[in-house]
């Protein structure tokens, strides 16, 4: 071995263990894929049922794609849009290209969305102070809860999912330990309304 080799050798021991930076540019050239349903901006699209991504925590991206491509989300035939999502979490070849793309859509702005749905502020404000334990008061989000953040979300879709969590679309798969957690939340809002009524709250947080 040259000299030269061996600096290099121990140069890449030292950065073993910690984080590699992602690579934004292979990110952005996979998000190509993305912007046909989540839009070019990551503000999502109701009439294609896509979500808001853009902003969203890395390591939420990254466990999402990471659960559409090992079946714990999206595997149900009845989760219609689950199931559209799969196959595009699967054109991302391993944990470098989920880990490239998701530091893309955390680096994107997040574009105002508009409220949809209607509920009771007052009522879905009540009903959040559980939620508020996890996902923050302000619906930022915690980390160390692994918990995703709510604000800045499409109502629609978070109206949805919490359907999907309910009707166990969502949350079931025993590899989707999160989900898991998160599914007995959505069994306390009794029916649509108190869906629709923590939604519109939600959509109130900045
Ligand atoms: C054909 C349309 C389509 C394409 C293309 C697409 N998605 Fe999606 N994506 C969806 C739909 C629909 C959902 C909502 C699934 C659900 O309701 O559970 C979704 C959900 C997601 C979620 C989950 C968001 C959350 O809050 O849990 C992530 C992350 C995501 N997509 C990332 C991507 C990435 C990254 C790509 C590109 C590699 C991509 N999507 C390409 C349609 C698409
Ligand atoms: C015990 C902690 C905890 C509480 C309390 C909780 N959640 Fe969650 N929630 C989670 C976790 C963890 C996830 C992520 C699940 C995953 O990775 O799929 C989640 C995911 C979600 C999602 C999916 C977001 C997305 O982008 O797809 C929604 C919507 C949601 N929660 C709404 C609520 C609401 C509304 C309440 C109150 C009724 C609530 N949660 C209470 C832990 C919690």
């Amino acid at each position: 071995m040259t000299k030269t080799a061996a600096l290099v050798c121990i140069a890449s021991l030292g950065l073993a263990g910690t984080a590699v930076a992602a690579d934004l540019d292979k990110g952005k050239a996979s998000y190509e894929v993305c912007a046909a349903c989540h839009g070019p901006d990551g503000g999502g699209n109701k009439d294609l049922n896509a979500p808001l991504i853009a902003g969203m925590p890395a390591w939420y991206t990254e466990r999402q794609l990471q659960n559409f491509k090992d079946g714990a989300r999206g595997t149900d035939p009845k989760d219609i849009y689950g199931v559209q999502m799969r196959p595009m979490a699967m054109t991302l070849a391993d944990a470098d290209a989920i880990a490239n793309v998701a530091a893309y859509i955390e680096a994107m702005e997040a574009p105002a969305v508009k409220a949809t749905v209607e509920g009771d502020v007052e009522k879905g404000k009540t009903a959040y102070a559980t939620c508020a334990a996890c996902h923050g008061p302000d619906g930022s989000g915690m980390e160390a809860l692994n918990s995703p953040p709510l604000a800045g979300q499409h109502d629609w879709y978070i109206a949805r999912q919490l359907e999907a969590y309910k009707s166990g679309l969502r949350g079931t798969n025993p590899k989707d330990t999160f989900g898991m957690q998160m599914r007995p939340m959505s069994m306390m809002l009794a029916d649509e309304q108190a869906i629709h009524d923590v939604a519109a709250y939600i959509a109130t947080l900045d």
